[in-house]
């Protein structure tokens, strides 16, 4: 490969077209290529354009640009929207970023009316309107996706309602719990989430336009209107904080971490869950890959990059907590390292949520395997000291150490609890009758669980109405 070039050479070329009153030479290379955000925030396009067609109508209205220059600028910017997307605009490396690559090929169309554009306004409060307005729009996007997925889990928790598997702490058997409970702890996960979402959307919900480059404007002009324009509950109050924050940004990194966080445990349970030693569920060709090496392979490729995806999200958040830790008001350039994280984290999430929304609806259980594994390991042990608690009023501490001593019973002899017959359980505690034997089954054990939030098939099969109501609006 051909080493980079790091001399650093001064270009003879001019001044830059869109500041360069006072320069007599153009930047260096290198300094071109530090600067430049092109390459990524031509994505921001159509935000960019819908911010300075509603800034064009304000000066129009507020009589501080011609109803005629207003016209031209606005038709002159459709035409460069429809150019970038027909895929004929030439960006520009040298016009650094989407605000000046739009407004140069703006006025190469209609002329000086172009360059009255950028009255009343700067690239600070234009780049923090633009991310605001993909951001919110990504929220949204991202906010049914999640709904999406809760769907998903719920009409899957429906049909698991009753399936019985074992429930673990420590990933040790603990007790037996139904599939379909399981299920629905994520989408309680899931609608935490979606609200975080839901919060952060309403405080970034405010226009910065109007703060000009930080100090504000001379000119007459109405933020509330363009605020109005764009869909933004209201103007910001202080043009420094419009265009120094951008907390609506770490926020949103804040709680795509966490939603990514919670995407991961579900797919690290997705990957458990269909290897071979637990064989509790089967993913279909869809949503896995065949090895290279070993033909009997089924790898559930989706889930892994779902639990590795979170690296670059939580990275992405760290990365903008530490772009913007110490720095001074307002705008510094740092913040232009906003958005490569941003986007990165954004288009990560979304792959997440859909490909772990495509798992769920996939996997297919395998109720026998998982009935088995959890009646197995003395899973019930606990319905025993139970029983020995409400029938027998021995204190729970006691019933315990009683249930404890014909655990270790029935393991020396390598069997079931309910394998011991009652004469040996006698000879532990003599109160115990042969209605115990009724409390020992896996299925008695869900049953029993109608507590609230409780693993009762009865409580899933509740839990799964009220969950298509609080999340869905009832609509299935
Ligand atoms: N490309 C810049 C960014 O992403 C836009 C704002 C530039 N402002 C400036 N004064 N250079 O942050």
């Amino acid at each position: 490969m051909a080493r980079q070039k790091t001399r650093i050479r001064k270009a003879k070329a001019d001044p830059n077209a869109m500041w360069g009153g006072r320069y007599s030479l153009g930047p260096a290379e290198i300094m071109e290529k530090i600067n430049a955000s092109i390459d990524f925030d031509r994505r921001l396009y159509a935000q960019d354009i819908a911010g300075s067609m509603a800034h064009a109508d304000m000066l129009v209205a507020q009589g501080i640009l011609t109803a005629k220059d207003g016209q031209a600028i606005k038709r002159g910017l459709k035409q460069v929207r429809s150019e970038i997307e027909s895929g004929k605009f030439r960006f520009s490396t040298k016009l650094e970023d989407i605000h000046f690559n739009v407004e140069a090929r703006l006025t190469a169309l209609i002329g000086s009316a172009g360059g009255r554009l950028h009255t009343a306004r700067s690239r600070n409060d234009q780049i923090a309107l633009d991310v605001r307005l993909w951001l919110r729009d990504t929220v949204d996007r991202l906010e049914a996706m999640l709904r999406d997925l809760q769907k998903a889990l719920i009409d899957r928790a429906e049909e698991y309602a009753a399936t019985i598997m074992p429930g673990f702490t420590h990933l040790q058997t603990a007790q037996p719990i139904t599939f379909g409970h399981h299920l629905l702890a994520y989408v309680e996960m899931v609608g935490r989430d979606r609200s975080r979402l839901r919060d952060c959307r309403e405080r970034m919900n405010e226009s910065p336009l109007g703060a000009a480059a930080l100090a504000g404007s001379p000119h007459p002009i109405d933020p509330r209107k363009t605020a109005k324009a764009l869909g933004f509950d209201r103007p910001m109050a202080n043009s420094l904080d419009a265009v120094s924050d951008r907390d609506y940004v770490v926020e949103f990194l804040g709680a795509a971490s966490l939603t990514a966080v919670h995407l991961s445990r579900l797919a690290e349970e997705i990957v458990i869950w269909c290897s071979a030693p637990f064989r509790f569920i089967a993913l279909s060709d869809a949503f896995t890959t065949g090895s290279s090496i070993m033909p009997q392979k089924r790898n559930p490729d989706a889930a892994e990059l779902a639990r590795g995806k979170v690296g670059r999200i939580v990275g992405a958040f760290v990365a903008l907590c530490t772009i913007m830790k110490g720095l001074p008001l307002t705008y510094g350039k740092d913040m232009q390292e906003d958005k490569e994280p941003l986007f990165d984290a954004a288009d990560a999430l979304e792959l997440c949520v859909a490909a772990m929304t495509g798992m769920v609806r996939d996997l297919k259980a395998n109720p026998e395997r998982m009935r088995a594994v959890a009646a197995a390991d003395y899973s019930v042990a606990t319905d025993l000291a139970d029983w020995l608690v409400r029938t027998v009023g021995l204190p729970f501490r006691q019933a315990h150490h009683v249930t404890g001593t014909l655990v270790g019973k029935a393991a020396a002899k390598g069997v079931d609890l309910d394998k011991l017959s009652l004469a040996e359980m006698q000879a532990v505690e003599p109160r115990i009758t042969r209605a115990v034997y009724r409390v020992l089954t896996v299925e008695a054990s869900v049953a029993a669980r109608k507590s609230l939030g409780g693993t009762a098939p009865v409580n899933v099969a509740r839990a799964v109405e009220e969950a298509r109501r609080r999340f869905l609006g009832s609509g299935r």
